[in-house]
């Protein structure tokens, strides 16, 4: 079974609710699911996962949420990391999904494979919500 990790940070919901969306998916196609808020997150949640989630929104012009996601994401610079497959994915409010794209050239620099990304402007349409469903299927295939 694969191990799968969701890994978000959110405040007011948006966020909460696309992690929810793909944890939920991910386990009805068979994988084995953690979902947690980085606060509690640890790094062998990444180290020991088959593929992983990882979730924020845009912050402090235009970043990934800066006190508990940035430093959790920047330890993962020293990890060997070896291909493993990630998907990103966030609410902004005004950047268009700039910190979304961004994200995506840090992760692929730190030796993730990005299969698939999605950022939403504040909260989740049904048709987005559906694009979290298939980004949860393709973590467990
Ligand atoms: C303190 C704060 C700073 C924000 N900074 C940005 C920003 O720099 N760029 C942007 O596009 N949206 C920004 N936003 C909007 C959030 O990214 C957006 O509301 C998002 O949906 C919040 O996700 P959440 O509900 O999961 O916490 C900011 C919101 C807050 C509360």
């Amino acid at each position: 079974m694969r191990k799968i990790s969701v890994i978000y940070w959110s405040n007011g919901g948006n966020v909460e609710v696309l992690a929810s969306k793909i944890a939920e998916s991910a386990t009805e196609n068979g994988a084995d699911v953690t979902i947690k808020h980085v606060t509690d997150a640890k790094l062998e949640d990444v180290t020991n996962a088959d593929a992983v989630a990882f979730g924020s929104p845009s912050m402090d012009n235009n970043k990934i949420e800066q006190q508990e996601m940035e430093p959790f994401i920047k330890e993962l610079k020293l990890t060997p990391n070896n291909n493993k497959k990630v998907v990103l994915f966030g609410s902004y409010g005004w950047d268009d999904g700039k910190f979304m794209k961004d994200w995506v050239v840090r992760m692929d620099d730190y030796g993730f494979d990005v299969i698939g990304d999605l950022a939403v402007k504040e909260s989740p349409t049904e048709k987005e919500l559906e694009m979290a469903k298939e980004l949860g299927k393709k973590l467990a295939e």
